[in-house]
This record gives structure tokens, C-alpha cells and sequence, in this order.
């Protein structure tokens, strides 16, 4: 990624309109391959992360994965006791998560800033890698707050301007989000300023860590091997609401 000019968004846009432009971008990236853009194997860090949560998971448990995507992390969340569901905002990448684990899950395509989930649904919910993506992220994480049960817990990375590299293929639209390759909305937060949206919320910080991990090209998004770096919180739904 690399950052070239500066191009503010407009006042007469508004958050709304930048999320359904982002929502059809990752929807046409899909749709461009049948290979699965962020490949088949879920992201090793969320294994270590899991095994933090406090409590345990019995078969009345319900988890979601909140963007799932392709489904790359189902296989990682299918490990633990419950019944599990899955969203996302593309029809298109729903469609390929691969059959073995989507027969063991209930897919939605939804916008998770109107989650079709009654509230305290949710015992655990993962939402990984989807913060950064997002022109109203306080929205989502009350949503996210709304649909799990008093004390769940949600594990959640939030991408620092670390991950801003030198170039041509990011177009800054303020000092904190950009376009990436002209569609894709990216926002990025530092830790303090998340660790106030998430109380903000109505969440319980549990723990952040600042967690490094490896990944492959991504088809169409992304050429090369890279390096990811997220502050990963694990935060439970507080009780007063
Ligand atoms: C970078 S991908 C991450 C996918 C998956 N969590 C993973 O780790 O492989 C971001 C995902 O967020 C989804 N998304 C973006 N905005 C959304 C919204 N408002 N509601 C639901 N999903 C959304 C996109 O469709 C995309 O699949």
C-alpha cells in the first residue's frame, strides 16, 4: 500500500453513502474471482486470542462472525461449543464460503449497522478486520453491543496508521482514512482512541495486545506477502448496557 494525494470527501456525502460504496466494492472483489481473496486458512493469531476468553462455551452457545467474509476463520470458531452464524455485507463472498462449513453455519447477508439479530443474542462475536473497513465504526460496535448478551464477549482487531505504507495506491482523504486503490474505504485508529470507542460503546475492556502476523498475497487486492499489525481487544458487553 502507498500513499500519493490527499482527496477530502465532500460534506454532502455522507457516512452512509461511503458505506454502500464500500459495501459494493467488496462485493465486485468477490464477484472478480472464484478463488478466495483472503485464502482458505483462518488467521493463526485468533486461535491464541480465543483461548483468553473468559467463561466457557456450551451447546446453547451462539456465535457469530460478524464479516466473515469468505469464511476464512468458521474452521477456527466450528472448535468451539455453540451454534454458530456468520454475516456479511456480500452476497458474493457468502457464496464462497466452502460447503463443508457452510453447512454447519446460518449465513445472513446484512449491513451489521442494522444487524437482522434481536438483541442479546450473542455469546461470543468475532469481527475481524472489518473496523478499518468502516466509515462509522461506533455504529457498528453498538450495534455489536446491542446483539450480544450482557456480559459476551467480542474479540475485535483495530488497524493503526501503521499499516500506511509510502505510494501510489492510497489516496488520503483526512489525517485517518484513505481510498485504497480508489474503492476500498479504509480507516485507521490508534489504540487510545479505540479503547475509548469501545467504552464508549457500552463495552468492558478485558485486554488489548498489539499483535504481528503474516500473510499471503491477496488475489486482486493485494500482491505480496505482508506483514499485518492490529491492537486485538477482547472486550465484554458490559451489564448495565
Ligand atoms: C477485509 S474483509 C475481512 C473478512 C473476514 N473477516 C476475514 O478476516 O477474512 C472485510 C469484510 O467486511 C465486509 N463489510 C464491509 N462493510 C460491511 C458492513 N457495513 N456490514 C457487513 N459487512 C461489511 C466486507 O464485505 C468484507 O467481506
Amino acid at each position: 500500500m502507498s500513499v500519493s494525494k490527499k482527496e477530502p470527501v465532500p460534506d454532502s456525502v455522507s457516512l452512509e453513502q461511503l458505506s454502500v460504496k464500500n459495501r459494493q466494492a467488496w462485493d465486485e472483489l468477490y464477484r472478480e474471482t472464484d478463488r478466495p481473496v483472503w485464502g482458505n486458512d483462518p488467521v493463526e493469531v485468533i486461535a491464541e486470542c480465543i483461548e483468553k476468553i473468559p467463561g466457557s462455551f456450551g451447546q446453547s452457545s451462539r456465535i457469530l462472525d460478524a464479516a466473515t467474509g469468505e469464511g476464512r476463520n468458521l474452521s477456527l470458531l466450528l472448535n468451539l461449543s455453540g451454534r454458530m452464524y456468520c454475516c456479511d455485507a456480500s452476497f458474493s463472498a457468502l457464496a464462497k464460503i466452502p460447503q463443508g462449513v457452510r453447512s454447519q453455519t446460518d449465513a445472513a447477508c446484512c449491513d451489521l449497522l442494522r444487524a437482522p439479530f434481536q438483541s442479546d443474542s450473542f455469546d461470543f462475536i468475532l469481527a475481524w478486520d472489518i473496523m478499518e473497513t468502516l466509515p462509522d465504526p461506533f455504529s457498528f460496535l453498538k450495534e455489536l453491543r446491542r446483539i450480544l448478551k450482557p456480559g459476551g464477549t467480542l474479540l475485535c482487531n483495530v488497524t493503526g496508521k501503521e499499516e500506511l505504507k509510502e505510494g501510489n495506491d492510497v489516496c488520503m482523504i483526512d489525517d485517518d482514512s484513505c481510498w485504497y486503490r480508489g474503492r476500498y474505504y479504509l480507516h485507521y485508529m490508534d489504540s487510545e482512541n479505540a479503547a475509548e470507542m469501545f467504552e464508549s460503546a457500552g463495552f468492558d475492556i478485558c485486554e488489548h495486545t498489539c499483535c504481528r502476523w503474516r500473510e499471503s498475497a491477496h488475489v486482486n487486492y493485494r500482491e505480496e506477502t505482508h506483514t499485518h499489525t492490529s491492537t486485538v481487544f477482547l472486550v465484554s458487553a458490559g451489564l448495565k448496557g
